[in-house]
């Protein structure tokens, strides 16, 4: 007589199994789960895109506790909103969450909408992710790609290539289109999210405990480690700049960043291109003399398409002539400058001086 050895039997399909797998041991509990308030759900999306789970939760708390709707969104002032975000990185998903809120208040009556075209022509939204939130908002039926889902079909059909070519990328559309179960699409989106981001790991995989290992074509192989195929080699360039940590009374100098571009909005250091210019640039630019500036020690920064090798510059300076405040500019004790909406490093640089 046949008897099942496992719960997960391993001739249902690709997303019958990934579903019952799921219900044992998928995530149950986050805090964007359990609504199917689309601003909630996109809100996470947004945070998610680059971060991960347990880094996002505490700043999505507090995002949605001072920002509750779309319309509170759309209102808000950006420093506020680039506020919230500090230290999530990447604040163009905060620029274009806020402008998105004030499209959706102009275009759609302030009422997120509901198909994946009007869903995508917002900013900061791609087909992936206006998926995601149309599959738990509204139980769309609509295929996700997101890093971890393209690891899990890359292995599960071995799928040669790195997926950032259009050619495998499209190979991977279509596999994701081709696994979606007729019903319970928010379940399985989770599902897929949450064994890649688990048991299909990038490195150590757990494929003695995963439900799709019996059709999956790297694992037969020997070979789950070569799927995706990695990003061909590139070099990163480093640009190397001077921060001037201006500190006068207790206080720091503080700019505001051009709108867009790397840190675009927030608050920052003034920057020099070498310490030589910089008595030279307090003088013209802050009426100030200064004594040779302390160079503290250098501190690098990661961007996706390069390095900053930042040299941090202390100058105490005592007064100002004239008390130079222009547009853009703005003195903040250590400790507010701190919790204001600065890049990461130059929150670093700000905790050395507090040390
Ligand atoms: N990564 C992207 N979206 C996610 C979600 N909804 N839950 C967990 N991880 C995610």
């Amino acid at each position: 007589m046949f008897r099942s050895v496992s719960p997960i039997k391993n001739n249902s399909t690709f997303s019958a199994r990934l579903l019952a797998w799921h219900k044992r041991h998928g995530r149950h509990d986050l805090p964007w789960q359990g609504t199917r308030d689309a601003y909630r759900i996109w809100v996470a999306e947004i945070m998610l895109q680059q971060t991960q789970v347990a880094a996002v939760i505490p700043y999505y708390r507090r995002f949605l506790e001072r920002f509750p709707d779309i319309a509170a969104l759309a209102a808000a002032p950006q420093d506020e909103v680039l506020r919230l975000w500090s230290g999530l990185g990447y604040y163009s998903r905060a620029r274009n969450l806020q402008r998105a809120a004030e499209l959706v208040t102009e275009r759609h009556g302030g009422v997120f909408p509901r198909t994946l075209t009007e869903i995508q022509a917002l900013p900061g939204i791609g087909r992936s992710t206006a998926a995601a939130i149309a599959a738990f908002a509204y139980g769309t039926r609509a295929a996700i790609l997101d890093g971890n889902v393209k690891r899990v079909l890359a292995r599960h059909f071995a799928v040669a290539g790195f997926p950032g070519e259009k050619r495998v990328e499209m190979r991977l559309w279509q596999l994701a289109e081709e696994q979606l179960p007729p019903r319970a699409i928010g379940r399985y989106t989770q599902a897929m999210m949450d064994l890649g981001a688990t048991l299909c790991a990038r490195a150590k995989p757990a494929c003695a405990n995963c439900p799709l290992a019996s059709s999956c074509r790297a694992f037969a192989l020997g070979r789950v480690r070569d799927f995706p195929a990695p990003r061909p080699a590139k070099v990163v360039p480093t640009r190397a700049t001077h921060m001037l940590l201006l500190v006068r009374n207790g206080e720091v100098l503080l700019e505001k960043r051009p709108p867009s571009g790397i840190w675009g909005g927030l608050w920052s250091l003034p920057e020099l291109a070498d310490a030589a210019t910089v008595r030279a640039y307090c003088r013209a630019r802050y009426g100030c003399s200064i004594a040779a500036p302390q160079a503290l020690s250098p501190l690098a920064h990661g961007f996706t398409h390069f390095k900053l090798q930042i040299q941090p510059l202390l100058c105490r300076v005592g007064k100002l002539t004239p008390a130079a405040r222009e547009p853009g500019q703005i003195w903040l004790s250590l400790d507010e400058a701190h919790g204001a909406a600065i890049p990461v490093p130059v929150r670093r640089l700000i905790e050395r001086l507090l040390a």
